[in-house]
C-alpha cells in the first residue's frame, strides 16, 4: 500500500481493540494476547493500527484486557516512535465490540472515530486512499463490505445502489447477500450516544451490529464494497491465521516489500523524517526487519 500527505485530513480519533479471550486458538493464546501473536513477521495488531495510520489517524486508543495491555503497553509505548499519540484502556470483561465506544468516550471526545478490531487484516491496491477519501466524507457511518463464501459468520449488510446500507444481520442463519461486514467501522460523534442506548443481546454482548442499524435507521450508513481484488483476511482459526502468515509472507517475497510496516507508513504518511526512520530501524538491526527499515529510510535520504 501506498501512502501519501496526512494534510487536509479531518481530527478523527482512533481505537483499535484487542481484547477478548482468544478461546478459538487456545492453547496459543492462554498465556499470549491473540493480537500480540505474529503474522508472518511481524504481531497482529500492526496490520490494524498500519490502517488507521493510513487513514491519517495518529492519536489512537489501544482497548485490552487487564491481563494483555500491559503486554501491548512494552510493544507500542507512547508510539511517538513513529509520530504518533497512543493511550491504553482496560476492557475488564469481553461485553462486545460497541463496548469500546462507551471505554472510548473520552478519547473520542467531539471527534469522529475510527474502529479497527485487533485481528483484521486489510491490504489492497488504493486503499489508503479509499480510506481518506471515506473519513473526509464521512456523515454517519461508514461500513466495509467483503464478499466471503460463509457470510453467515459475520455480520452480514446489503447496499442499495448508491451504497445506502439497507438491511445489516449478525450471523445470520440465512444471509441476505455475501458481504461481510469488516472489522473496520468509521462513525460521526453520534456513535457514544448511539452506542450508550443499546442494550446487550441473547449473547449477552452490546453488539456494533445494533450500533450501525441504529445508523441505518436514520439513513446514514454507507457500505463501501471491497472488491475482489481485496484481501481481507481471517485470524480466528489456526488455519486461517497460519493462511493470513502465508499471504504476507508470499507477496513480501515476491515484491521485496513489507506488508504494514509501522516505520515505513509513518514515513510515507509524514509522520516521522527519514533519519528518524534510520534510527529505528538501528535498534531492530540484527532482524531483517530492521534492515530493510533501514534501507528504506536511506532511499528515502536518511544520512545512516
Ligand atoms: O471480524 C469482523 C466481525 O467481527 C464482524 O463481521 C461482526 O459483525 C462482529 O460482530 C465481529 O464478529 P466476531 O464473531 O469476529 O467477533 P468476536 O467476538 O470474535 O470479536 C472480534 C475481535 O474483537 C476479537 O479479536 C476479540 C475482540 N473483542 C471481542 C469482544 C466481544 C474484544 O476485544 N472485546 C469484546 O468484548
Amino acid at each position: 500500500m501506498s501512502g501519501g500527505s496526512a494534510a487536509s485530513l479531518l481530527p478523527v480519533k482512533g481505537i483499535v481493540l484487542a481484547g477478548g479471550t482468544g478461546s478459538r486458538l487456545y492453547p496459543v493464546t492462554s498465556a499470549v494476547s491473540k493480537q500480540l501473536l505474529p503474522v508472518y513477521d511481524k504481531p497482529m495488531i500492526y496490520y490494524p493500527l498500519s490502517v488507521l495510520m493510513f487513514g491519517g489517524i495518529r492519536e489512537i486508543l489501544i482497548i485490552s484486557t487487564p491481563g494483555d495491555l500491559p503486554q501491548f503497553e512494552r510493544l507500542l509505548g507512547d508510539g511517538s516512535a513513529w509520530g504518533l499519540r497512543l493511550s491504553y484502556a482496560v476492557q475488564p470483561r469481553p461485553n462486545g465490540l460497541a463496548e469500546a465506544f462507551l471505554i472510548g468516550a473520552e478519547h473520542i471526545a467531539d471527534d469522529p472515530v475510527a474502529l479497527v478490531l485487533g485481528d483484521n487484516i486489510f491490504h489492497g491496491p488504493g486503499f489508503p486512499r479509499q480510506l481518506r477519501a471515506a473519513i473526509a466524507a464521512l456523515d454517519g457511518c461508514v461500513l466495509f463490505g467483503y464478499p466471503v463464501k460463509n457470510p453467515g459468520r459475520y455480520g452480514v449488510g446489503e447496499a442499495d445502489g448508491r451504497g445506502r446500507l439497507i438491511s445489516i444481520e449478525e450471523k445470520p442463519v440465512r444471509p441476505r447477500s455475501n458481504r461481510a461486514i469488516t472489522g473496520l467501522y468509521l462513525y460521526d460523534n453520534d456513535v457514544v450516544p448511539i452506542a450508550r442506548g443499546i442494550r446487550p443481546s441473547s449473547r449477552g454482548e452490546l453488539e456494533i451490529t445494533d450500533v450501525n442499524r441504529a445508523y441505518l435507521e436514520r439513513g446514514t450508513a454507507t457500505l463501501i464494497d471491497l472488491g475482489r481484488g481485496f484481501a481481507w483476511l481471517d485470524t480466528g482459526t489456526h488455519d486461517s491465521l497460519l493462511e493470513a502468515g502465508q499471504y504476507v509472507q508470499v507477496l513480501e517475497h515476491r515484491q521485496g516489500i513489507r506488508i504494514a510496516c509501522l516505520e515505513e507508513v509513518a514515513l510515507s504518511m509524514g509522520y516521522i523524517d527519514a533519519d528518524a526512520c534510520f534510527a529505528l530501524g538501528a535498534k531492530l538491526g540484527s532482524s531483517g526487519y530492521g534492515e530493510y527499515v533501514m534501507a528504506m529510510a536511506r532511499a528515502a535520504g536518511a544520512a545512516g
